[in-house]
């Protein structure tokens, strides 16, 4: 049995259309809806987001960011025998879209299947397979996010449709005797399972309930603060590491000032937080392997980093990873 799994590979995709703040904000006000780029600027950190075309599927971004992650990697599809898929945004109710990406990868006969975790999901899908492989004998895992909030945005509803973009980030884990993710720690508290939900359901062949995400912004504010700074002490500790010795620190990428207030309730300093909320929004299960591939391909993590990899999200869940590269 490996001792530990490594990430040998990132890769992400995204759609080819940017939409800026000042682009949306002209679009919303054809439908009566005011907002502002300094209102989203100010508020959350968003500059713009990708959104998906009609007709691009999630299955389509995940297999698009798997095949980056696999030649970075410089690994066949082949050769992968576990892969997870954290999205919400599947393109149907079954198969798993792991299963739909699969068999567009060519990767056939490996486990696959779909993690459902919100905007903690790549995190839960990471955790997933570390353990997987350090238990279960898998020696080559690909770990995918992919979404696409923007079809289950309520574009009316200023409140939301601001936040959200389209993408998809993987990585590829190869099983080691050297680190490798250090830790993993993963929580959830389904009472609060109303501050952030999409809880329309398809029933008799029709879709009834609420086929919208809603979100209290202020209450998930609190709790992510609270919970990205608790899991990240959990891993820390198990890992026997410091916050000092974090050399990049990812959380999801919901909203600048929580990363910024995450960054300084662990005293990690704000040129160690990798941002990217600014250019793709909030991506959910997308944005720590979107974030991720962004700061290895520009030379931010080199061999040796420690990473800190945080999800949170609805359920309510979060959870940490510790990865050293
Ligand atoms: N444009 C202009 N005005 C707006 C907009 C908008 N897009 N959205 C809301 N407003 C208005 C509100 O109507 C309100 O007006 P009022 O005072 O006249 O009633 C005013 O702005 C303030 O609204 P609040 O909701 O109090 O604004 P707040 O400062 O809390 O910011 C935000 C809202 C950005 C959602 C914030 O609560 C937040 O960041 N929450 C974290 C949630 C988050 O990031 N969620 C992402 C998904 S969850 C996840 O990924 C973990």
């Amino acid at each position: 049995m490996a001792r530990f799994a490594r990430i040998i590979g990132t890769g992400a995709a995204l759609p080819e259309r940017v939409v800026t703040n000042v682009e949306l904000a002209r679009e919303l006000a054809k439908r009566g809806i005011e907002t502002s780029d300094e209102w989203i600027v100010t508020r959350t950190g968003i500059r713009q987001r990708y959104l998906a075309e009609p007709g691009l599927t999630t299955t389509a971004l995940g297999a698009r960011a798997a095949r980056a992650a696999l030649a970075d990697a410089g690994c066949d599809a082949a050769s992968i025998d576990l892969l997870v898929v954290a999205t919400s945004t599947p393109d149907q109710i079954f198969p798993s879209t792991a299963c739909l990406i699969q068999a567009q990868l060519g990767a056939v006969g490996s486990a696959a299947f779909d993690v459902q975790a919100v905007c903690s999901g790549f995190v839960y899908g990471l955790a997933v397979a570390d353990a997987m492989m350090r238990g279960g004998g898998y020696r080559r895992a690909l770990v995918i996010g992919a979404e696409i909030f923007s079809r289950i945005l309520d574009w009316n509803d200023r409140t939301t449709c601001v936040l959200f973009g389209d993408g998809a980030g993987a990585v590829v884990l190869e099983a080691a005797e050297r680190p490798g993710v250090l830790a993993a720690r993963l929580h959830a508290d389904g009472t609060q399972a109303q501050i952030l939900c999409t809880g329309g359901r398809v029933e008799g062949g029709r879709v009834t309930g609420d086929p919208f995400l809603r979100m209290d912004g202020q209450a998930v504010f609190k709790l992510a603060v609270n919970v990205l700074d608790s899991s990240a002490q959990e891993v820390l500790a198990d890992a026997g590491l410091t916050a000092q010795q974090v050399d990049w620190l990812i959380p999801h990428q919901a909203n600048v000032r929580i990363l910024n207030a995450t960054a300084k309730r662990l005293g990690v300093p704000p040129q160690r937080l990798v941002v990217t909320v600014d250019r793709h929004g909030n991506t959910s299960a997308a944005s720590v392997p979107l974030a991720l591939d962004v700061a290895r391909r520009d030379g931010r993590i080199r061999p040796g980093h420690n990473v800190l990899l945080q999800g949170v999200g609805g359920g309510f869940t979060w959870g940490s990873v510790l990865v050293r590269f």
